[in-house]
């Protein structure tokens, strides 16, 4: 078994404040793998490449050019570093939101990263979250959680969440476009977001953040 909680699911469907709460309650790391796509297509932005035009052969040597780490700070929260600089809330912006799903879909990005989320596990329980953290990265993962949500709320929640929506998006436009990101998530040919077999389903459209935390909070304990 692989000392993991694994937490998947869809774009804004709550697993970041989910994991967030939940790692502090346990006092264990908490991992986005998320924010590591993230970080790689700002990188990639910042070079100015256009990413439809990405191959594996023109991102090898790209990759070569990062340095990914995580450095605990002195509350114990795990911050993700590019070339030994604190990234914070640059990949949290529109450009990068709509490219990542694209830089996320090559091979040669997705084994470099799953290189370095297998390598995370030195620091003993770990909470990871993503989309193929309990099918790819860890199959064998001790807990496995898909947590999930309605499009329509998923996009409420994430029109209040900071800088990840333009000037005068709509409920209507910003789950038109959850759509069309779940959508080339699950159809990728590598690692698609899906729910691992043995892995329990959260749909938290009608549940408060508290009761989807007792909920996975008493299964971990159990
Ligand atoms: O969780 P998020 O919205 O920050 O993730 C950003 C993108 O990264 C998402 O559209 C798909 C990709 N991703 C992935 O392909 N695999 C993961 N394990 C995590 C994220």
């Amino acid at each position: 078994m692989e000392n993991v909680i694994a937490i998947d699911g869809p774009a804004a469907s709550g697993k970041s404040t989910i994991a967030n709460k939940v790692s502090e309650l346990l006092k264990i790391p908490y991992i986005s793998t998320g924010n590591m796509y993230r970080t790689v297509t700002y990188f990639i932005l910042s070079k100015n490449i256009v990413v439809k035009s990405l191959t594996n052969e023109i991102v090898a040597p790209i990759l070569k050019e990062i340095d990914l780490k995580y450095k605990e700070n002195e509350d114990g929260v795990f911050d993700i570093f590019l070339n030994n600089l604190p990234v914070g809330n640059v990949i949290r912006t529109p450009e990068v939101a709509n490219a990542v799903s694209i830089v996320a879909m090559l091979p040669a990005v997705r084994h470099w990263l799953v290189e370095k989320q297998r390598a995370l596990t030195e620091y003993g329980l770990i909470l990871m979250e993503g989309r193929d953290i309990g099918t790819e990265v860890f199959p064998k993962a001790k807990y496995k959680f898909y947590l999930t949500a309605s499009p329509e709320v998923r996009a409420k929640r994430r029109l209040g969440q900071d800088g990840e929506t333009i000037d005068g998006a709509t409920v209507e436009s910003v789950a038109k476009e959850i759509k069309e990101r779940d959508e080339r998530d699950m159809t990728r040919p590598i690692s698609p977001l899906k729910q691992a077999d043995d892995a329990i389903l959260v749909d938290s459209s009608n549940m408060t953040i508290e009761e989807v935390l007792e909920f996975i909070i008493s299964r971990v304990n159990k």
